[in-house]
């Protein structure tokens, strides 16, 4: 049979899920593959094959998913350091840098990610790239609403030598901007030519005034599950 890509996503969700164990605090990530790890979590909940789980959701939209598959939630006040944490990625190089946030969640994703001692990445293998931004496909940049085109050109011009167009995120179809769960706005970096040295793009983002976190995670993740119609595959650090 043909799997479908939703079907690779679960396969990768699920491998990720092996290695939960009782009595951990787990970084519960967002997106359409990470959905899988918090149903597949919620059902070895009820069960009685995981016990004393906490979760801490990146999002939203995953707090209410994982609130209603009964799974504890706690967030990192309470719980400042993570066991586990499993998410998606948009893009994934070959040392395991990461793309995250075309789905808008980067900024509590990197808080919650960056708290934890594991970071279990899950991806289809349509996620891998060479080169982080070279796919065509956005960077996202969280920014304030305050004077947003400012920060946005200011962006655009960062990095002018690539090519690079900013663009303000809106809703689907209409010309309200898309609002992150934080208040805050995501302006998307296109690429036409490589941007050079990853650090040095993630310094300069970070000190413009106006940002509050880019898409870009960096020597984070510690493992990679990939699933492609193949079978599964497992990248460590
Ligand atoms: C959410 O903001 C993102 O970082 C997602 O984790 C990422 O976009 C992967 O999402 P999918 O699993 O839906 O591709």
């Amino acid at each position: 049979a043909i799997l479908t890509q939703d079907d690779l996503k679960k396969i990768a969700a699920y491998k990720a899920v092996e290695s939960v164990q009782s009595g951990m605090v787990l970084g519960l990530g967002t997106g359409s593959t990470a959905r899988h790890a918090v149903a597949r979590i919620g059902e070895l909940l009820s069960q009685g094959k995981l016990t004393n789980i906490i979760g801490i959701p990146t999002s939203k939209v995953t707090h209410d998913q994982a609130l209603a598959a009964g799974i504890p939630l706690s967030d990192l006040d309470s719980h400042p350091v993570v066991d586990l944490a499993i998410d998606g990625a948009d893009e994934v190089d070959p040392y395991l840098n990461l793309v995250k946030g075309r789905g808008g969640s980067l900024l509590r994703e990197k808080m919650v990610e960056g708290a934890c001692k594991r970071f279990v990445v899950i991806v289809d293998d349509s996620k891998l790239v060479t080169h982080l931004g070279g796919s065509g496909l956005a960077m996202p940049v969280e920014i304030v609403p305050f004077c947003w085109k400012f920060t946005a050109s200011r962006l655009q011009k960062m990095f002018e030598d690539s090519g690079c167009v900013a663009k303000l995120r809106t809703l689907g179809g209409i010309d309200e901007p898309f609002v992150t769960d934080n208040g805050n706005y995501v302006v998307d970096l296109y690429f036409k030519s490589s941007f050079g040295d990853l650090k040095v793009a993630s310094d300069g983002i970070l000190r413009l005034p106006g940002v509050v976190e880019h898409g870009m995670f960096l020597d984070m993740a510690t493992t990679v599950i990939v699933a492609g119609e193949l079978g599964v595959s497992v990248k460590n650090k």
